[in-house]
């Protein structure tokens, strides 16, 4: 009887014991490794838009744009050749410089943004055979097309982190080529303003599909 109650007791004890290393564990393991919200593919492409007004008061790290070029570099490319190059101002002297020759409409509307990405491509490589002859009409098109696909990764892959992103041609290569020392062996693609949107801007309405769409 005594050794019943003993046992009992113990027992008692002990699923209290548990219950309260259950309950810590779970605090714990909530406050260590706090999950990221979960973004699908789709809530991507929906929520991306060009921005034109970026939030000053965040910035964005060295790291995160680490990651965001190895997303670009994911990037299918010409016989892996691999050709976009990016160049990144990160310091608010360079991205000022930046601002100044990507004309008055894209100055104006990357005031806040924390950091601007120059993509290029290295000339005569894709699309090119190991000769040097282009392998079909569309010669350093596909340098292009190549840049385009990897700028895609990399916006996509912005969004999905949280940021944002304004691509734009309208620019001056020249002066880049100058403010980033880039070699004439590349073509001066777009300019990518990222950072954070200040405002929510509507969807540009696309065509309807079948004006771009043809089955046979
Ligand atoms: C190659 C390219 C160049 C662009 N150049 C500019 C630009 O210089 N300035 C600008 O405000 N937007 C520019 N845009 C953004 C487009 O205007 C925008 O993608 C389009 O209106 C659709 O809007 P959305 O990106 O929000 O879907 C450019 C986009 C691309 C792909």
């Amino acid at each position: 009887m005594i050794i019943f109650v003993f046992w009992n007791h113990n027992l008692i004890e002990m699923k209290k014991f548990i219950l309260i290393l259950i309950a810590a564990v779970a605090v714990l393991s909530c406050k260590s490794a706090p999950q990221p919200a979960v973004v699908s593919f789709d809530d991507v492409i929906a929520s991306r838009r060009s921005i034109r007004s970026f939030d000053a008061s965040k910035t964005i790290s060295e790291a995160e744009i680490r990651t965001l070029i190895a997303t670009a570099q994911e990037a299918p490319s010409w016989a892996n050749t691999q050709t976009s190059r990016y160049y990144v101002a990160l310091s608010k002297e360079k991205a000022d410089a930046v601002r100044e020759v990507i004309g008055e409409w894209n100055k104006k509307n990357t005031e806040g943004a924390p950091v601007f990405i120059v993509s290029t491509y290295v000339k005569d490589k894709s699309g090119f055979r190991n000769d040097g002859i282009p392998a079909n009409e569309v010669g350093n098109g596909w340098g292009a097309y190549d840049n385009g696909l990897s700028d895609a990764h990399l916006i996509l892959k912005a969004r999905a982190m949280g940021f944002d992103t304004l691509i734009m041609g309208g620019r001056d290569a020249d002066a880049l080529r100058s403010i980033f020392n880039i070699p004439e062996e590349e073509a001066i693609m777009a300019v990518l303003a990222l950072g954070y949107r200040a405002v929510d801007p509507d969807r540009p309405a696309r065509k309807p599909l079948d004006e771009i769409l043809k089955f046979f």
